[in-house]
């Protein structure tokens, strides 16, 4: 009977996405509340007459919209296709078309790496969900963008320009950092909607590299490598971002983990897994993870217990889990249940927000970046993303 019922459900139409059979409570209950809290922050949207694209608070408490080319556009509009998703609510759907066609221009980016994680979390879920064909060629131009900041000598890509903003004071040449990993998704995507495997290659050249130079024995990561343009070898391994250079900051710790990850799943080459779970166990280990396992926003922050955490790296870090607990792997089952530990602690009180406050966003307690005094215990939109992420991908397990 409750086959019947499940089959029924998830047999149910709604414009151009199935209807989401969801029959776990928790899960429900967390969608029940995006949808309230999200639905809220569109309404604000729609009534203000433009296409506003929410990232996080500012410190007068008022949301930051973000214009298509930063980094963080993408997530809002992915957040809305998630919902969508598990929703099935098909008033969502002309609204997650618009805000993610206002971001169509972040295809001709090429002055950062970053529009693998805009156009994938955008135009990449718009395809999934609504395959329309006009968003590949969106994906493929995008690839061939990013394609443009490949660098020969290092096998990588370069993450950031050198030539202006805080950047440029730190006497890098090429830097490239372990964000990068989450860009490579977009390269993979565009060999697999064209056929062309040059994009496929850049970003086994990028993860190979990465993997030999960016981590250190115990399984942690550099935040940023500093190539050598002319050599290709590496001049600087640094932090930006992170509490030292030899400290491990959590969120990139998240985006090792989820980008080997997505590599492992594109190529099927074990070393990739490997490399993930080697970046997991390095934090499931870690003796200062808390009880809660959401983390320390870097696990050497010299004040444990008393240092923030980063409820975004704990999100990236959940969703990639139940990746991983799908995957050829010692004891999946245990991937899967640490994420739903982290799960359970995220949607309490003590991270997700009340209905009507924090902006609307549903997580409180983000981190963006200590170092720059910049958006520290705060809401951040991908850290929303990958927390609807992480629901989607636990429910999908749970049918
Ligand atoms: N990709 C930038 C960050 O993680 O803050």
């Amino acid at each position: 009977m409750k086959g019947l019922v499940a089959f029924l459900c998830i047999s149910v139409l709604t414009g151009c996405v199935k209807k989401t059979s969801i029959e776990n409570d928790f899960i429900r209950e967390n969608v029940e509340f995006a949808q309230a809290q999200i639905g809220q922050e569109i309404e604000y949207i729609e009534n203000s007459g433009k296409v506003l694209n929410p990232v996080t608070l500012k410190k007068d408490g008022s949301v930051y919209y973000c214009s298509y080319s930063d980094w963080r556009s993408g997530f809002f509009p992915g957040s809305v296709w998630y919902l969508y998703e598990l929703s099935g609510e098909e008033t969502l759907l002309p609204v997650a078309i618009k805000y993610t066609e206002a971001l169509e221009e972040a295809k001709k980016l090429f002055w950062h790496h970053d529009i693998g994680f805009i156009i994938e979390a955008s135009f990449g879920n718009a395809l999934r969900l609504t395959n329309n064909k006009r968003y590949e060629e969106v994906i493929v131009e995008a690839a061939q963008t990013l394609s443009t900041r490949f660098r020969e000598q290092s096998g990588t890509i370069q993450s950031w320009n050198v030539d202006k903003g805080w950047q440029s004071e730190r006497g890098w040449e090429c830097p490239v950092i372990i964000d990068n990993m989450m860009n490579l998704e977009l390269l993979f995507h565009a060999t697999k909607l064209t056929g062309d495997s040059s994009f496929y290659k850049i970003a086994v050249s990028h993860a190979d590299r990465t993997m030999q130079e960016q981590f250190r024995p115990d399984g942690s990561c550099y935040h940023v490598i500093d190539y050598d343009l002319t050599t290709g070898e590496v001049r600087n391994r640094h932090t930006a971002q992170g509490y030292a250079h030899e400290s491990a900051w959590s969120r990139g710790q998240a985006w090792a983990i989820y980008g080997y990850t997505l590599c492992y799943r594109e190529t099927g080459d074990r070393k990739y897994l490997d490399m993930a779970v080697k970046a997991f166990d390095f934090m499931k280990n870690h003796p200062d993870m808390p009880e809660d396992l959401i983390p320390y926003w870097d696990m050497d922050a010299p004040e444990i217990p008393n240092e923030l955490r980063d409820v975004s790296a704990a999100t990236c870090i959940a969703s990639a889990l139940y990746e991983l607990s799908t995957m050829h792997i010692d004891n999946a089952a245990t991937y899967k249940a640490y994420a739903d530990k982290m799960m359970l602690s995220l949607a309490s009180p003590a991270y997700r927000a009340k209905l009507g406050e924090n902006g609307h966003f549903l997580l409180m307690h983000s981190v963006g970046s200590i170092p720059h005094n910049a958006e520290i215990d705060v809401p951040l939109n991908y850290a929303d993303y990958y927390f609807m992420e992480a629901l989607k991908r636990k429910n999908e397990q749970e049918q």
